[in-house]
């Protein structure tokens, strides 16, 4: 009698989980009127099998209650939450979290399952510190519609460090993203240490100066930069295999490469000099494919990039490379002449110097058992059967991609783009690239192209959103551009659509910003005003 009085007064105090969460999941069943499962320090979590995924899973489980309703859960009582890993199901990522009032069970059909599981019970809780939560009886079966769900980062218009970085990943795994596209080199710095190129750290990754606004004409005059040691960069890949995320490095080629000019000037068209670009947009200071040494180079690099990431996925960029000094290189020519390259199809020869490059890239990463990923220009030739294409012009890209029969990511402008503003009042906002994509913008997003036969669709990966940050220089700012954009982003990559409801996701959020907040993360207030 004592017993039932204390779990009623549980029942009209306590605060409840939801599992309502963001992204929401494929199916929630609560029995209602049920004696709900009471979470409080007395619980015991437990894994049924003793491997290290699973152990450390038991931990995040541990941390993030106590990080999100101050309960530390040190067991001694009756009550367990159990992790087990043995669910069978078609979709390697799904879970099942089943809520009796003595046991809450997560069973994953992998760990990474698992770790979704107990992410959706941490997003369940109300954020707050409490004495007890409960949890109302019944099953979550959930599993992600996208095998790929992507998040990218520029950090080589302004750098962001490995703690930065890692909040980044933090985020991520809150909203159940699990590749991390890290956009590692470009024009104005090149971010990771290369051994045989000691060059492009100690020259490529430092600016003297950077333009103020877009393209104002007047500089700031302060130096700028910062690198990854190959040390940090493993650092980064273990923390982000640890949540269940997979980080794929991207290295530009052949444009977007000046600060490699900078580095190492006989690598262009002209020999230099070349500095690290101060400005933003497109520079015509690329690669020299006339140049052996060139090839040398990329092969060299991404050799010591796969050494160092273990990604299945490795981006060589491919995008905005003007052809402009390849006319007029000899060197350039004479490779056209030596490769009897002629106009095809609307296709020029220098166009087909890119495809070249493509195509020598993709021999290196194939070799080694991965696959590369460029944006859609890589399409504009010939394209390799295992090149993965980022459709960011629109969803082109992606149809053109998926009709040729390769993988295909979506990554259009029109809703992708988070360096966009979200809001029309452009003059209350911090300075932004143009553009404007709110959050139901995002939320609307469906990323399998209408035109594309059901067996092209099943080359569509998923999704990703991008963020440049040329007008981005705090992790703050990194945060308030995300946030919550990440939230509606995730539920498009994560929930079918007949299941995705943009007022229900509104009324959800409140619950996830809450999240935010005590997780110290900065977000846009738009959807709240
Ligand atoms: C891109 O936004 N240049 C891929
Ligand atoms: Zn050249």
């Amino acid at each position: 009698m004592a017993s039932l009085l204390a779990v009623l007064a549980v029942m009209v105090n306590a605060q409840w989980a939801d599992f309502h969460v963001i992204p929401q999941p494929q199916q929630v069943a609560v029995t209602t009127g049920a004696r709900p499962f009471v979470l409080d320090r007395s619980v015991e979590v437990v894994t049924s099998v003793a491997d290290e995924s699973m152990q450390r899973n038991a931990q995040f489980l541990r941390q993030y209650v106590a990080q999100t309703s101050g309960i530390t859960l040190s067991g001694g009582g009756r009550r367990c939450i159990v992790l087990r890993c043995d669910l069978t199901d078609r979709n390697p990522e799904a879970y099942c979290l089943r809520v009796t009032c003595d046991t809450v069970e997560i069973n994953g059909a992998s760990s990474a399952g698992v770790f979704h599981g107990l992410n959706t019970l941490r997003k369940a809780l109300p954020a707050g510190v409490w004495q007890r939560v409960a949890l109302p009886c019944g099953a979550v079966y959930d599993y992600p519609r996208f095998a790929y769900r992507g998040a990218h980062l520029d950090v080589c218009r302004h750098f962001f460090t490995v703690d930065e970085v890692k909040t980044f990943i933090d985020m991520l795994a809150l909203h159940g993203i699990n590749n991390f596209h890290w956009h590692l080199t470009d024009d104005q710095g090149w971010r990771i240490e290369i051994k045989r190129y000691p060059r492009l750290t100690q020259v490529g990754a430092w600016r003297d100066s950077t333009v103020i606004g877009r393209n104002s004409g007047r500089w700031n005059k302060e130096r700028h930069g910062g690198f990854y040691t190959q040390e940090e960069a493993r650092e980064v890949v273990r923390y982000a295999a640890e949540r269940h995320i997979n980080v794929i490095p991207e290295i530009e080629m052949p444009g977007h490469t000046q600060a490699v000019l900078a580095s190492y000037p006989e690598l262009g068209c002209t020999g230099g000099p070349y500095g690290v670009w101060t400005c933003w947009g497109v520079t015509p200071k690329v690669l020299c494919p006339g140049n052996d040494d060139t090839f040398t180079f990329i092969r060299n690099v991404l050799n010591e990039v796969m050494d160092v990431f273990p990604s299945p996925i490795i981006g060589i960029g491919g995008d905005e490379c003007p052809k402009d000094r390849w006319r007029v290189c000899s060197k350039c020519q004479a490779r056209i002449r030596k490769e009897g390259l002629t106009a095809q199809g609307g296709i020029s020869p220098e166009a087909q110097l890119q495809g070249l490059i493509t195509h020598f890239a993709s021999e290196v990463i194939t070799a080694r058992g991965r696959a590369p990923m460029g944006w859609d220009e890589i399409l504009e030739c010939d394209v390799p059967q295992q090149a993965v294409v980022l459709s960011w012009r629109g969803q082109e890209g992606a149809v053109d991609g998926a009709r040729r029969g390769n993988r295909v990511i979506l990554s259009p402008t029109s809703h992708m783009y988070f360096d966009y503003y979200q809001s029309r009042d452009t003059e209350r906002e911090p300075y932004a690239f143009g553009g404007y994509i709110p959050v139901q913008k995002v939320y609307d997003f469906e990323a399998v192209p209408e035109s594309l036969s059901p067996e092209q669709a099943e080359l569509v990966m998923g999704c990703q959103a991008n963020l440049w940050t040329e007008y981005i220089e705090t992790f703050s700012h990194v945060q308030y551009m995300e946030l919550p954009r990440m939230a509606a982003l995730c539920e498009t990559q994560w929930t079918m659509p007949e299941r995705k409801d943009y007022s229900s996701f509104l009324s959800r959020l409140p619950r996830l910003l809450a999240h935010y907040r005590l997780l110290g993360y900065n977000y846009a207030r738009h959807v709240c005003e």
